[in-house]
């Protein structure tokens, strides 16, 4: 079918041959944010989104590696500093550097990471990221963030929801919009969270950058399978309501316990933070 690649692995979604399919008519997040990130799993559809983004908002790509850096360390201080030994990674993306089982098991070889997803590219990396840690301590679930029920219930066959846990939600809530109740979904999530527990959370902000990121969000809206909804550094605070914020609270990422002088002077356009329970 024209404009659709099968996967050879038949564990996915299956099209109409039995077998999962990747649409690269349209651009889907997964892709165009490996575009930026300099991946090689991206098809036209999604460079043509990408440099519309990068036209509209050039700082688009120092802010996607701003997140990814901010992403490493938030698990480097969940594992290393909060003692977290599981972690669920909602919206993980296609594998790029410092994916969180390896910072994570870097620290603690024993920790166990769900990955979760809803992208054909991104299940058939699953496969290799499945290989390459030790057995039995990463799993990958295929599901929507949309059915929190549906991913709370698959992820309870690896991790243990009695003890603390990590959720991650990086660089995803802003796929979310509001007629898919995003603060419900997070509730259900921080509600399935024991106590010493924790959310880390980054979502493209609608109040740095306002116009340029405006104008980028109006292209990638047109031309792109998920629809943007920014936010507000107020409307990002209250995902973490009824947790307890870490400092620095909700800050650019790039700013949130950033490792030296050169990354906290970066630029970003997303807000990011992490709360315990
Ligand atoms: C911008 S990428 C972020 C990847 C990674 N978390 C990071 O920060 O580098 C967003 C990811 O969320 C996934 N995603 C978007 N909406 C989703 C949904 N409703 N359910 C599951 N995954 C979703 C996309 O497929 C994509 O892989």
């Amino acid at each position: 079918m024209a404009g659709y690649i099968r996967l050879v692995d038949p564990s996915g979604r299956a099209d109409d041959g039995g077998q999962p399919r990747i649409d690269t008519s349209v651009a889907h997040s997964a892709r165009v944010h490996d575009y930026w990130l300099g991946g090689k799993d991206n098809f036209a559809a999604d460079r043509a989104a990408g440099e519309a983004v990068m036209a509209a908002y050039p700082g688009i790509v120092q802010s996607v590696r701003a997140n990814r850096a901010f992403l490493a360390r938030v698990v480097r201080f969940l594992a290393a500093e909060a003692g977290i030994t599981q972690f669920l990674d909602i919206g993980t993306g296609i594998p790029a550097a410092n994916n969180t089982h390896e910072v994570a098991q870097a620290v603690t070889p024993a920790a166990r990471v769900v990955y979760v997803d809803y992208d054909p590219v991104v299940l058939q990396h699953a496969r290799v990221l499945l290989t390459s840690a030790v057995p039995g301590s990463v799993d990958y679930v295929d599901a929507d963030l949309r059915d929190p029920g549906n991913i709370l219930r698959e992820a309870g066959r690896t991790l243990d929801f009695t003890r603390p846990v990590a959720v991650m939600l990086i660089a995803v809530m802003h796929l979310i919009v509001d007629a898919d109740d995003p603060y419900g979904i997070v509730g259900r999530l921080k509600a399935a969270m024991a106590p010493g527990s924790y959310l880390a959370l980054s979502q493209v902000a609608s109040d740095i950058e306002t116009e340029q990121v405006a104008e980028a969000r109006r292209r990638y809206n047109s031309l792109a399978r998920e629809t943007q909804r920014h936010r507000t550094q107020a409307e990002v605070t209250s995902f973490f309501d009824g947790l307890h914020l870490v400092e620095p609270g909700v800050v650019p990422v790039q700013r949130w316990r950033p490792d030296s002088d050169f990354v906290a002077r970066t630029k970003s356009t997303m807000w990011g933070g992490v709360a315990r329970r």
